[in-house]
C-alpha cells in the first residue's frame, strides 16, 4: 500500500525527475504500485495486462519468486564488487551464455543496458577493423547516449545533431509497397536526387515491386557503396 496518493506520486515524479522520450510539460505517467506475472497494478488498484514486458525487459514475468530470492540472496552475500574481480555468478552466467550463443562466439561483455552495449560494440568493432563508418537504419532506435542517438534513425535523433562522425543511415530493404513517396521525403537528410531515383526504381508504386536489389546499385552510384566502407 502506497503512503502517497497516485496524484502525489505523479506530481513529485514530474517536479523532480526527467522523463525519457517525452515532452516534459505534457506527459502524465501512470502511478504503478506493483506487478506480478504478465500484469501490473496502479496505485489506484487498476490492473493492466503488460503485453510489452515494459521495455521488452521482463520476459520471465514480473516478480518471479525465483528471481526475487536470487536477488535477495546475492544482496545478502555480495551486493557489489569491482568488475576487475572474478565471481561465481559471473563465471556461471558467462559460461551459460557462451553455450547458448551461435557459432564460435564464446565471450560476452556485461553492460548495464542497451545503449551501453551498443557503445561498446561500436568501440570493439572500430578497434578490431580499423574502420570508422557505421551503417544504421533510418527506421531504428539504438539508445539515448551520444553515439547511440546518432545511430538512431527516427526523429529523436534530430535535436542531437551533429552527432558522432562516421554514421551513415540506410533504408531498409522493404518491398516497394511499404515505401510511400511521402515516407521517402520524410527520411531526414536524404539527398532529394536519391529520393527521386528510389521512387523511380519502384518505391511507392504499391505494386509489390522489390526495390531492395536496386538500392545497392543506387547507393554505390551515390558514393555509399561497398568500396566506401573501408
Ligand atoms: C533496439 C534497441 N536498442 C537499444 C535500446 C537502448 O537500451 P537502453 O534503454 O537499455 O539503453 C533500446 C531501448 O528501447 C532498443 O529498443
Amino acid at each position: 500500500m502506497s503512503e502517497l496518493t497516485a496524484d502525489e506520486i505523479v506530481d513529485l515524479c514530474l517536479r523532480h525527475t526527467l522523463y525519457d522520450w517525452q515532452q516534459q510539460g505534457s506527459t502524465r505517467p501512470i502511478a504503478v504500485a506493483s506487478a506480478r506475472g504478465c500484469e501490473f497494478f496502479t496505485v489506484d488498484g487498476k490492473r493492466y495486462l503488460d503485453f510489452n514486458s515494459q521495455l521488452m525487459g521482463v520476459n520471465i514475468g514480473h516478480a518471479d519468486p525465483r528471481v526475487a530470492v536470487a536477488i535477495a540472496e546475492q544482496a545478502r552475500v555480495l551486493p557489489y564488487i569491482s568488475p576487475f574481480m572474478a565471481t561465481e555468478v559471473r563465471a556461471e552466467l558467462g559460461a551459460k551464455l557462451a553455450e547458448l550463443m551461435p557459432g564460435d562466439l564464446d565471450k560476452v561483455f556485461f553492460t548495464l543496458g542497451g545503449a551501453e552495449a551498443n557503445e561498446n560494440a561500436i568501440r570493439i568493432a572500430k578497434a578490431t577493423t580499423g574502420r570508422q563508418k557505421i551503417l544504421a537504419r533510418y527506421r531504428s532506435y539504438h539508445g539515448a547516449t551520444y553515439a547511440t542517438i546518432t545511430l538512431t534513425g527516427d526523429p529523436r535523433r534530430w535535436a542531437n545533431e551533429p552527432g558522432m562522425p562516421g554514421v551513415v543511415h540506410v533504408l531498409d530493404g522493404y518491398e516497394a509497397r511499404f515505401l510511400s513517396p511521402l515516407k521517402i521525403e520524410m527520411l531526414p537528410g536524404i539527398d532529394p536526387a536519391l529520393a527521386a531515383r528510389l521512387r523511380a526504381a519502384g518505391a511507392g508504386r504499391g505494386d509489390g515491386t522489390s526495390v531492395a536489389d536496386r538500392i545497392d546499385d543506387l547507393l554505390r552510384e551515390t558514393g555509399f557503396g561497398e568500396d566506401a566502407w573501408s
